[in-house]
């Protein structure tokens, strides 16, 4: 359940006609609900009440500073991937003992800067860079607080390049090896060995592939507390995932559901909780707001050609990833429906978000929002075409403001530069 919804025919971002944010901001643009994102996290946070637990936003799925400090101040922690995600994550005002920091390939220069900024845990992904944090912690005279992501070796049934939880993905260490491993961990020097790490993909529909994770989870806790090793906290990921199509009957599990199977698996371990959702938190939270330039008579077809395109919003083209796309003006009940395969003015093919779409007639200026797009559009957008990247926008009822602004021409030129040599 989101905040975009029809009032008086027209499409809203809470309180704010979407068409009104359009004629301010200009288009492409994305929009958040912040209502949506608070209780999306809300949603997770109650699922995990009366056991000891902190979700940690994956905010690799959108890092956009208004946004991490509105799930910050609500009481989220932070999942990051990199040194520019933990300095965003502090700058919002997150503090390092609710940042945790995962990643299959942190830099010495990484490990350092979460080491002297504070950090909750490293979840460590292979011995090399086991040996690298112990050198740096050393180095430093601190000790690192440390989970192993270990690799289950299960099909998370989604699709292959979010899958992360399989035998041969680049991810974690082979599970059968964690008793080698953790032994490694214990005996070098400036780690501090406290959980255990697991993150088997994303858009996961089902739970099945979780709970099976999530009992050889269980039995390795043990396994490796009967070996000496002090596990008091288990990292179990994100993945959850969200419903892409309205209309269809695909109903992922809600976080109620998954947060009664956590308990169930976990039940009298005595180990605290951290789960890592990225997409169920900021995916449904988001719109992209774009305007039809042309409609083209494409001979067999009709095509609408917007102004966003595969680098504003890269994941149908990326995945073949479905989105809905609504018109922002309601359509009158019964309004005559025709195909269109909706493509992006970038200079290749790929540049399609859709073919045969039905939807209602569309004309130039026209606007259409893309829904779920709040997790994965607007960080993974790129200047490609040397489109600027376009704004976001957050909504709290019946304001809205630009979170990041559209940058001018120059803005973008003027990032590069000319060697005097030229
Ligand atoms: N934790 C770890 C270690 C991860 O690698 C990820 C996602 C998450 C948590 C959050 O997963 P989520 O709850 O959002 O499913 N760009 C792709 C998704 C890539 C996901 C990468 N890792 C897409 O647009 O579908």
């Amino acid at each position: 359940m989101d905040h975009f919804l029809y009032r008086d025919g027209q499409l809203m971002a809470e309180d704010v006609p979407v068409a009104q944010i359009a004629a301010q901001v200009g288009t492409p643009f994305y929009v958040y609900s912040s209502a949506t994102l608070l209780r999306h996290f809300a949603l997770f946070d109650d699922a995990l009440s009366g056991i000891d637990h902190l979700v940690c936003f994956a905010m690799k799925s959108n890092s956009n500073q208004a946004v991490l400090k509105l799930l910050g101040d609500a009481g989220a922690g932070m999942d990051v991937v990199s040194g520019g995600e933990y300095m965003r994550a502090k700058a919002a005002g997150v503090s390092g003992d609710k940042i945790v920091f995962s990643g299959v390939g942190k830099t010495a220069d990484e490990m350092r800067l979460a080491l002297e900024g504070g950090v909750r845990q490293f979840n460590v992904e292979s011995e090399p860079e086991m040996e690298v944090l112990s050198a740096v912690a050393t180095s430093m005279g601190v000790e690192a607080p440390i989970t192993v992501r270990v690799n289950p070796d299960v099909d998370a049934k989604t699709h292959e390049k979010i899958s992360t939880g399989k035998k041969g993905d680049k991810f974690g260490i082979p599970i059968e090896r964690a008793s080698e491993v953790y032994a490694r961990a214990a005996a070098l020097p400036g780690l501090k060995v406290v959980g255990i790490d697991v993150h088997i993909g994303s858009q996961l529909t089902q739970l099945e592939p979780f709970e099976l994770a999530y009992n050889k989870v269980r039995e390795l806790t043990k396994q490796l507390r009967a070996e000496g090793h002090e596990i008091i906290r288990l990292d179990l990921g994100g993945g959850l995932g969200i419903p892409y199509a309205q209309a269809s009957n695909e109903a992922p599990p809600l976080p109620t559901d998954y947060g009664a199977m956590v308990k169930r698996v976990f039940d009298g371990l005595d180990v605290e909780i951290e789960i890592e959702p990225g997409r169920l938190i900021s995916g449904n939270a988001g719109l992209m707001v774009s305007k039809v330039i042309y409609v083209k008579d494409g001979g067999d077809r009709e095509f609408l050609i917007i102004d966003g395109a595969m680098n504003d919003l890269i994941r149908p083209a990326m995945y073949g990833a479905y989105h809905d796309i609504i018109p922002v003006i309601e359509p009158a009940a019964g309004t005559e429906q025709t195909p269109y395969d909706i493509v992006g003015p970038v200079c290749e093919s790929g540049d399609t978000f859709t073919k045969g779409r039905h939807m209602a007639l569309l004309k130039a200026d026209d606007l259409i929002a893309f829904r779920s797009a709040g997790a994965y559009g607007a960080v993974m957008s790129s200047e490609y075409n040397s489109r600027p990247l376009i704004p976001e926008v957050l909504v709290q009822g019946d304001q809205f403001a630009v979170i990041r602004p559209r940058p001018t021409f120059d803005e973008m030129i003027n990032r590069d530069t000319i060697p005097e040599w030229l």
